[in-house]
């Protein structure tokens, strides 16, 4: 399990969370992406390697499902701006940063559609990334190994090697799903895996 995720414990007022998303959503200053492959090839293109995202980081034959996807966005927001005014987030990034000893980790919200999926993948442009459930915790992520096994994990919150192993998660079926993600960048999974483990003293 722990080359896929690290669950833990850790006290999330969700409510406060929802709250912070909200206002976020009424103001004029974030905007929501679709993930897509439009959005997919500007990351790729920010990390200058020249290489086909499919299908090293995406299954050729779900091309035109990532091509058309709409069921899946992310909200961006100017991180700075919003230190006052979403003091949980505020101290969930900064707690976690202490954790992990990372100085480049970047909270976002991530909302996915009733009955949609997400095919397999593997993220890019970081190194791996807390997801923290607010809504829709009964979804499953699935990782597949080199080798075609799939092994699939419920949490609340975890760590998630998702820069490394192929993932996804299947039809959103009870609600639509919204998660706070963490993306860091300087900490490997394998060390910040350590960090937390350390932390949690396992
Ligand atoms: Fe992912």
């Amino acid at each position: 399990m722990l080359k896929h995720l690290y669950k833990f414990d850790y006290r999330i007022d969700k409510d406060q969370l929802r709250k912070e998303h909200k206002l976020m959503q009424e103001s004029n200053d974030t905007s929501l992406h679709n993930v897509n492959t439009d959005l997919l090839e500007k990351v790729n293109a920010g990390r200058e390697t020249g290489e086909d995202i499919f299908p090293t980081y995406h299954d050729l034959k779900d091309k035109e499902q990532w091509d058309n996807m709409d069921t899946l966005k992310i909200r961006a927001f100017n991180e700075y701006q919003y230190q006052d005014d979403c003091p949980e987030m505020k101290r969930l990034t900064n707690d976690f940063a202490k954790i992990l000893d990372s100085k480049d980790i970047t909270p976002f919200f991530v909302l996915q559609e009733q009955n949609s999926d997400f095919p397999m993948h593997i993220d890019m442009g970081f190194q791996c990334a807390i997801n923290l459930i607010i809504d829709g915790g009964d979804t499953p992520i699935m990782f597949r190994e080199d080798d075609g096994s799939i092994h699939k994990y419920n949490y609340d919150n975890a760590l998630l090697n998702i820069c490394n192993v192929f993932h996804g998660v299947p039809k959103q079926q009870d609600m639509k799903r919204m998660l706070l993600k963490f993306r860091i960048k300087d900490v490997s999974y394998n060390n910040a895996c350590k960090r937390m483990m350390e932390y949690f003293s396992e």
